[in-house]
């Protein structure tokens, strides 16, 4: 088979690893070919190639981000997308296109594929894990281990001084790196999109910490908001140093911020995501060879199985209330 290969939307750890034994798999054990693109689906757009073979995959198991560059192209909102893909794909006589993506990116695969017949596989990659249908994605993890470090590190000096420390994490509309990171590091609170808060109880938490020797760390996701407003950012970097002020202001504890962005994105993948992503990347080849078009590779427990692409990006996965009140255990 010859099969295209693109990686869409937020870049994050581990998708040179899924790339990797993609090409690995298909060249050793079914003599396909592979040929990159360019920037997402800009480059499927622009004919933008590169080459994508075993030498090209070499020593990139462990580096961070994506030998094939990455954007938030959307190939369905331009004109004649769709036919530009198609003639793209057979200009290099690509039987298949394995689609490395979020929600939005797997999104326009799954129209591409379903609507317009794009022989598209797709692989689930984001630090968010908002992708229904799988248990984790790609990034995930590694977000976590840095988000986790950081409340680790935060804890000491936040008692060093008795302040408060807020720490804001990545996630979209969904608070999956809040309650993962917010467990594991033995965050006072946790504060994610889909659960408005309110300050005042964020507030008596916050007290309630000072009356043992811990200082409070309130890891709160960039999207959360606070019951009944939102909250007017102009001139602040975001919803966390609101809150950090906000709190400072109501309860007279110093507070400081820490936003910590794009460092949960970047660096070297975790051996949890090189694992998952090779397996993605395995699996994603047999897809493509069983001419599963529309489907994703998805974790289920310890299996990868397949589950269609166009149910698994229909709504973003949410963190519901039940694992919620897991985390809510230990505020205050
Ligand atoms: O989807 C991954 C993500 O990192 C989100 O958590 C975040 O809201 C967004 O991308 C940031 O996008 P950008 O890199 O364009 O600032």
């Amino acid at each position: 088979m010859r099969i295209g290969v693109l990686t869409g939307g937020s870049d994050c750890p581990g998708l040179n690893a899924g790339i990797r034994a993609l090409v690995r798999k298909g060249v050793q054990e079914h003599g396909d070919s592979f040929v990159g693109f360019r920037d997402g689906w800009l480059g499927v757009l622009g004919d933008n190639t590169v080459p994508l073979d075993i030498p090209a995959v070499r020593g990139t198991l462990p580096r961070g981000g994506t030998i094939l560059g990455s954007s938030r192209t959307d190939p369905v909102a331009v004109p004649d997308g769709p036919d530009r893909i198609r003639r793209t794909l057979d200009a290099h006589r690509l039987d298949a296109l394995v689609v490395f993506g979020g929600i939005n990116t797997l999104a326009r695969a799954a129209v591409l594929a379903d609507r317009y017949g794009i022989p598209c596989v797709g692989v689930p990659k984001t630090i968010d894990n908002d992708i229904a249908g799988t248990d984790y994605t790609i990034g995930f993890d590694t977000a976590v281990n840095v988000a986790t470090e950081a409340i680790d590190r935060l804890h000491t000096t936040a008692e060093s001084h008795k302040r408060v420390l807020v720490v804001e994490v990545m996630g979209r509309s969904t608070g999956w790196i809040a309650v993962h990171a917010g467990l594991a590091g033995g965050a006072n609170c946790v504060l994610i999109p889909e659960r408005p808060f309110d300050l005042d109880e964020v507030c008596a938490h916050v007290t309630s910490r000072f009356r043992a020797t811990y200082s409070p760390i309130v890891v709160v996701a960039d999207s959360a908001q606070p019951r009944g407003g939102g909250v007017e950012l102009e001139g602040l970097s975001g919803v966390g140093e609101w809150l950090g002020n906000a709190i400072e202001h109501r309860t007279g504890h110093e507070a400081r911020t820490t936003v910590l962005g794009h460092i949960q994105r970047g660096g070297t993948p975790s051996p949890q995501d090189r694992w998952l992503a090779t397996r993605f990347g395995l699996h994603a080849v047999d897809a493509a060879h069983d001419g599963a078009w529309g489907s994703m590779v998805a974790l289920r427990g310890t299996d990868i199985v397949r589950t269609p692409l166009a149910a698994a990006v229909a709504a973003p996965k949410c963190v519901d209330a039940a694992r919620y009140a897991e985390n809510e255990i230990f505020f205050g």
